[in-house]
């Protein structure tokens, strides 16, 4: 049944296929694209494969918010996983690895003692109106309700992408003059009890041929060499003489106490 969250939202878990329709519609049309088109070094991480692996694994706790019209207007995935709670064992392949490491703890059986946070997408329409904290609090509650002992994130710093050749941890250190981090979606975990644990260089990696790059990405990848192109984290490694262009995302590890 569904549970209303917030005086004009409502959840809805994907293990309603109608629910998961409507979170893969909402993921395609809100991520830049070339995330949800480039093929993954692991097919069960990134763009439309993740959210068919979540979905498949742990439906119920896919969620979205519908609005008053039962339109979805966030998306929240999250997978459970098997921990030792040392977070300086987290490690630089952050996104790719929480996904296969949760799929390798459920094939295994072990029970889940960690949570952690994998996307929340806002529909662009809803974006700036506050959304994010109801859709991370939902998603730390859900987790601790669980039992679960903290909330893992490799966070997408929405904002590197205005700093794309400046490295990671430079980045996640920038702090505005009243000493909140600069970056808004590091910003949101952090006020909400998070902290930072380190910088998670090759989080998402993601691979395809130049001319698709080209055609996902709208640029002129005529030369080899780091393209700095809109949306991106971090310069696109085009190799013509390979005929591959590799995108490297760096991601930062954050962590939610429950
Ligand atoms: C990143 C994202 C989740 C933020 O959600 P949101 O609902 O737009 O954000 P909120 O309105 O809750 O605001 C969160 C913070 O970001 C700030 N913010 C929101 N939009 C902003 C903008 N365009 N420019 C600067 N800051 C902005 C807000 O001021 C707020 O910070 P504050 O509370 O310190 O003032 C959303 O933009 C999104 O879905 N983006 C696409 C997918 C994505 O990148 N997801 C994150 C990785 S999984």
């Amino acid at each position: 049944m569904p549970t209303r969250t917030h005086e004009e939202f409502t959840l809805r878990t994907a293990d309603d296929p109608d629910v998961a329709r409507a979170m893969r519609a909402l993921v395609a049309r809100t991520w830049p694209r070339y995330l949800a088109a480039a093929g993954p070094a692991d097919p069960m991480t990134q763009g439309a494969y993740f959210l068919d692996t979540l979905c498949a694994r742990w439906p119920a706790l896919q969620f979205v918010l519908e609005d008053e019209h039962g339109e979805a207007v966030v998306s929240c995935n999250w997978a459970p996983m098997a921990h030792s709670g040392n977070t300086a064992t987290l490690p630089a392949e952050g996104w790719d690895w929480a996904i296969a490491h949760a799929s390798r703890c459920q094939d295994a059986g072990l029970a889940p003692t960690h949570g952690c946070a994998l996307a929340i997408t806002i529909a662009p329409e809803h974006q700036g109106r506050g959304l994010a904290y109801v859709a991370l609090k939902h998603m730390r509650q859900l987790a601790s309700d669980m039992g679960l002992r903290a909330l893992y994130a490799p966070v997408r710093p929405n904002h590197k992408e205005r700093f794309p050749t400046l490295p990671i941890g430079k980045y996640i250190e920038m702090r505005r003059p009243d000493g909140l981090l600069q970056d808004p979606w590091m910003r949101v975990h952090e006020r909400l009890g998070a902290h930072i644990v380190g910088a998670c260089e090759r989080s998402m990696c993601l691979g395809g041929r130049p001319d698709e790059w080209a055609d996902w990405c709208d640029a002129d990848l005529s030369t080899s060499g780091p393209h700095v192109l809109p949306r991106m984290l971090s310069p696109l490694e085009v190799d013509l003489d390979a005929d591959w262009a590799v995108y490297v995302e760096p991601n930062v590890w954050m962590v939610h106490p429950l």
